[in-house]
């Protein structure tokens, strides 16, 4: 990539912004390859993962408010393909055969988010009930069909209210945050055992806040520090609130984590111009929620009216608060970054349809035996792993591959004694997918936007027999 931080410019957004630009395919596909078999633990959970906006559609329906990605999808030139979620595939209408597809899938675990604008349309003040009963409907249908809810609250649909009074720019936005995740759990908190906070602060922070081409639009990097801030305070408030509400299941966040490498092995300058970016990418996010701090050349690292900026959000007890223990880490991964002697990201591996996306399983066992080692035995789930997969629906190979290829870098994590709890696949559907709209399919299933015809592709057939195997077969 190519569009990066230099360890002398502000790196608090680092990545390239390509998640919201549309690419031409430039994707390596390779063949499924045969190996030795894998198998995991008992008990091991096999899940797939999708967010609100991405799949409910109903944009209106049931007294749902309008979020900033309404908001910003609506806004002419935006997204790739002048599209929105208004109507995504239907789920909010279509959730029973989406769930009776899980099944036959053999999912043991379902990760979805909650609508804010559902559950509050105005972000605080009076709740929809029915809003709340949909979730409770889905909640109820994934526990007849055996399957395990993992509910995340905030998928970045925040109700365009809110951010019409400062979003997360503004600090008791954290708190409103609080108000309806208690409202949440009050309603669910029994019935859902495992639950992730805030999804990707770290995309929310660096696409949506500093380049600007994702909701809400902002290219202003001081915003963008402020609400990184206030993002992590709201992760904080949530996890006490849950504790308040004195339900009995398990609570984390959800962060989206790139092991950074130097591009070239050996080089000094390009392997600290590395710690820097894992700084940016990682540190940054971990360790206000494991070690109640922002990591301190991470603080160094950025301009000093962003630095300024973020010291200014910080206010007394706030890192003790963002450090209330947690269950788990949800963690979400797509891609590492490779960085040079100047601190410029770069591709040197393969990437998917999403030009962001450098394929690179071997990162994956890095990450996870890494959090093992210096964040403690925490229980990690895989929250996210997948590719769009341009090809026919009867032809995602190359999906497979990817999913093979990963899962057996998290098994050898596994076999290195990692607490690897689960991995959910993204997606089980073909979706919105926010910038890029419809012209990305990263689902295993599917999806004929027209019809809404779900057609589940060949990974999905696959994806069902590793889960009936708890594992790969030789050859798979
Ligand atoms: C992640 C998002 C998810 C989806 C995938 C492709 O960053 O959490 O909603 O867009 O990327």
């Amino acid at each position: 990539m190519t569009t990066a931080a230099s360890a002398a410019a502000m790196p608090l957004l680092a990545a390239c912004d390509d998640k919201a630009k549309p690419k031409t395919d430039d994707t390596a596909k390779p063949k499924p390859a045969a190996g030795p078999p894998l198998t995991f633990p008992d008990g091991f959970a096999w899940g797939a993962a999708t967010s609100a906006y991405q799949i409910e559609g109903g944009a209106t329906a049931d007294g749902r408010g309008p979020s900033i990605w309404d908001t910003f999808s609506h806004t002419p030139g935006t997204i790739a393909d002048g599209s929105n979620g208004d109507v995504a595939c239907d789920h909010y209408h279509r959730w029973e055969s989406d769930l009776d597809l899980c099944k036959q899938l053999g999912l043991h675990s379902y990760r979805f988010s909650i609508a804010w604008p559902r559950i509050r349309p105005d972000g605080r003040g009076a709740v929809n009930q029915k809003g709340l009963d949909f979730y409770k409907r889905l909640v109820d249908g994934l526990h007849q069909r055996g399957i395990a809810p993992l509910a995340t609250l905030f998928h970045w649909d925040l109700p365009q209210k809110l951010q019409d009074q400062g979003g997360w720019e503004n600090r008791d936005c954290a708190k409103w945050f609080a108000d309806y995740a208690d409202v949440v759990f009050t309603a669910l908190g029994s019935s859902v055992p495992t639950w992730l906070t805030i999804n990707e602060p770290k995309t929310i922070v660096q696409v949506g806040y500093t380049f600007g081409t994702m909701a809400p639009g902002k290219a202003d990097p001081v915003a963008a520090a402020v609400a990184m801030h206030h993002l992590a305070l709201a992760h904080g408030l949530a996890v006490r609130a849950y504790r308040d509400s004195g339900a009995s299941g398990r609570i984390g966040a959800a962060l989206n984590l790139a092991p950074a490498y130097p591009a070239t092995a050996g080089d000094e300058a390009a392997t600290k111009a590395a710690a820097i970016a894992d700084a940016v990418e990682n540190r940054a996010y971990l360790d206000p929620i494991f070690k109640k701090a922002y990591p301190t050349d991470f603080i160094e690292s950025l301009d000093e009216g962003v630095r300024t900026a973020l010291q200014g959000a910080i206010k007394d007890g706030d890192l003790a608060t963002i450090g209330a223990t947690v269950d788990l880490l949800g963690v979400n991964y797509y891609n590492p970054v490779f960085v040079d002697a100047n601190g410029r990201y770069q591709t040197i591996k393969p990437t998917s349809a999403a030009s962001w996306e450098q394929i690179y399983p071997q990162g994956l066992e890095d990450l996870l035996v890494r959090l093992h080692r210096d964040y403690g035995d925490l229980p990690l789930v895989i929250t996210e792993n997948g590719i769009p997969d341009p090809a026919a629906a009867d032809q995602d190979h190359g999906r497979i591959a990817y999913l093979r290829d990963h899962l057996a870098a998290a098994q050898r994590a596994i076999q290195s004694g990692v607490r690897v709890e689960g991995y959910h696949v993204w997606s089980l559907l073909d979706n919105f997918e926010w910038a890029q709209g419809y012209t990305q399919r990263w689902g295993i299933v599917h999806v004929d936007f027209a019809s809404q015809t779900r057609t589940p592709k060949p990974s999905a057939t696959w994806y069902r027999d590793v889960i009936a195997r708890n594992g790969l077969a030789a050859g798979d």
